[in-house]
């Protein structure tokens, strides 16, 4: 299995090749996408580009994470400090 290194929020994170960015936040141990405008939790939902539960900042551009593989070197900024993102 070939593993390769991106950033979850600034910290460095290895996950097998083919892997979504919501597999990577699993194995990361931290499945929260962003916060909803009411404090919620949000993580994704549908796994398949329809609830819009994982959208994230990936390399400076909203994405969603489920339908984003990652690769090595992404950058991948979730709103997890109280910042909301609706
Ligand atoms: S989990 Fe529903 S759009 Fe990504």
């Amino acid at each position: 299995m070939n593993l390769i290194t991106l950033t979850i929020d600034g910290v460095l994170v290895r996950v097998p090749e083919g892997s979504s960015v919501v597999a990577a936040f699993s194995l990361s141990g931290q499945d929260i996408c962003r916060y909803s405008v009411t404090r919620q939790p949000r993580t994704a939902f549908c796994g398949m580009g329809i609830c819009q539960e994982c959208r994230v900042t990936i390399n400076g551009q909203r994405r969603l994470a489920c339908q984003t593989l990652c690769q090595p070197g992404m950058c991948v900024e979730r709103s997890l400090n109280g910042s909301f993102t609706v």
